[in-house]
């Protein structure tokens, strides 16, 4: 199966990557990073004479300080996401064109919400910088996926990325986080779109092979934010907000596009890739009975918490 992927199939989708990189081109707007940030609000730290940060000066939500920050060092770890992206696909032809196309779009995201989040005091600058040193050190590993594997992975975490910079943008109450995320979402849509269809593609050449990476993706499932310091209480945090959650992950990532590759309807499966559709069926029944009991027990603890006691 690794052969297929890494010779075959890659060979056979090349006409499909060229098609995608020319619709991309045709339909990705040369947006402006610096039309998104509030100039005129900064003002200099205590080096130049300014007051240092404090938490008071920020007039976001305290967990939507914490999601644009675990949204940017993500964000920042394109170096490792470039590296791992050129190591799966290769560097020639359109695969090579798309891999630099991608990763000069990728760059503005962390480029523009560090600006914001600088200029609006919505971070602590010393913090931050001492997170981003230890994000890119750890890196991302992705664990040397197939290409086949690494396009599923990368249409779900594209897709994971819109959602949480357009709900980070909500949860913010601030009209400039609020333009500024839904504009990096729309960047993050066209690059999921980019793989959703690489994806379509590879189910009707090689349908069981493909069907074992969704499962296989489905499954192992991990954010490319996880390296960053307390990612773990972060995401906690994050998803008691509701900005990103089970339920979420479950009815606004991984079923669209499920149903988009119409992975319960596909024929042509061998006996394997059978056997590997109702075993992804049984995970998906699992995840979605854990993502109702984790909205159920937020519930029951927002509604025995002493800000909804105080409210009445
Ligand atoms: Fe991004
Ligand atoms: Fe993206």
């Amino acid at each position: 199966m690794i052969a297929f992927e890494t010779g075959a199939l890659l060979t056979q989708l090349d006409a499909v990557v060229e098609a995608n990189l020319d619709r991309h081109l045709a339909s990705a707007e040369d947006w402006m990073p610096h039309e998104y940030v509030p100039w005129s609000e900064g003002r200099n730290f205590a080096v130049f004479g300014g007051e240092p940060w404090s938490a008071e000066q920020s007039r976001l939500p305290p967990i939507a300080r914490t999601a644009l920050q675990v949204n940017l060092l993500t964000e920042d770890n394109l170096p490792s996401y470039h590296a791992e992206l050129g190591r799966a696909v290769g560097r020639e032809g359109a695969w090579g064109a798309w891999v630099n196309r991608w990763t000069a779009e990728e760059g503005r995201h962390a480029s523009c919400i560090r600006d914001y989040l600088l200029v609006t005091r919505g971070v602590d600058p010393e913090q931050l910088e001492r997170a981003r040193m230890a994000t890119l050190q750890a890196g991302f590993d992705s664990g040397g996926k197939p290409p086949l594997h690494a396009c599923v992975y990368l249409a779900f975490q594209e897709l994971a990325t819109r959602v949480a910079h357009r709900n980070t943008g909500r949860y913010c109450e601030d009209p400039v986080a609020e333009r500024l995320l839904a504009r990096i979402a729309m960047d993050e849509n066209l690059h999921m779109i980019f793989y959703r269809d690489l994806v379509r593609a590879a189910i009707e050449i090689a349908p069981s092979d493909t069907l074992r990476a969704i499962a296989d993706e489905v499954a192992g499932f991990v954010m490319p934010g996880s390296v960053v310091p307390g990612f773990a209480r972060k995401a906690v945090q994050i998803a008691q907000a509701g900005i990103y959650d089970l339920r979420i992950h479950h009815d606004d990532v991984l079923m669209p596009l499920l149903r988009y590759w119409r992975v319960f309807e596909t024929e042509g499966l061998d006996a394997d890739g059978e056997r590997v559709r109702q075993d992804l069926a049984a995970a998906l029944d699992a995840l979605d009975a854990r993502a109702t009991r984790f909205i159920a027990r937020r519930a029951e603890t927002q509604a025995w918490s002493p800000a909804s006691q105080s409210r009445g």
